[in-house]
């Protein structure tokens, strides 16, 4: 009897295991060591500190449209430089300070696809 327990809990212990090993990985764990409330905490600032200048909406402002029609055709790596290092001269500030570079270039691929308003 107690042999029938044990192998009846070590199928049940393999079972576990296997829908554990085949369970698809969540897509925010593709992000790259971007955690989901830190990516909550981009997209408000985007929203509101990027917006500030560039529009609640990212249409543009006092600095230009970020929106993926006016950003497409400008490189990945540029426009993540143009965030992390700023544009001297103009308004645009250096966000190195508070954004490291994984997050900008995870920023840039937002803004790139769009983000979607009331998100
Ligand atoms: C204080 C105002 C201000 C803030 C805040 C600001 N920007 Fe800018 N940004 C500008 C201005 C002005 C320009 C245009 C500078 C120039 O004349 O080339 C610009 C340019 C840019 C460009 C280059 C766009 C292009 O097509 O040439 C990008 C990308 C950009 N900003 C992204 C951001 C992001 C992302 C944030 C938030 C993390 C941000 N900006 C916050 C003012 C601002």
């Amino acid at each position: 009897m107690q042999a029938v327990f044990f192998v009846v809990t070590l199928f049940l212990a393999l079972l576990l295991a296997l829908l554990l090993a085949l369970s698809p990985t969540p897509l925010h764990a593709q992000e790259k060591g971007i955690s989901p409330s830190r990516q909550g905490e981009l997209i408000h600032l985007l929203k509101q500190d990027c917006g500030s200048c560039h529009g609640l909406t990212l249409a543009g402002g006092l600095g230009p449209p970020l929106l993926p029609a006016e950003l497409s055709g400008k490189p990945p790596e540029w426009l993540r430089d143009v965030i992390l290092d700023g544009i001297p001269n103009t308004a645009m500030p250096p966000w190195r300070p508070i954004l490291n570079e994984d997050e900008v270039t995870w920023l840039v691929k937002r803004m790139l696809q769009g983000i979607p308003h009331g998100q």
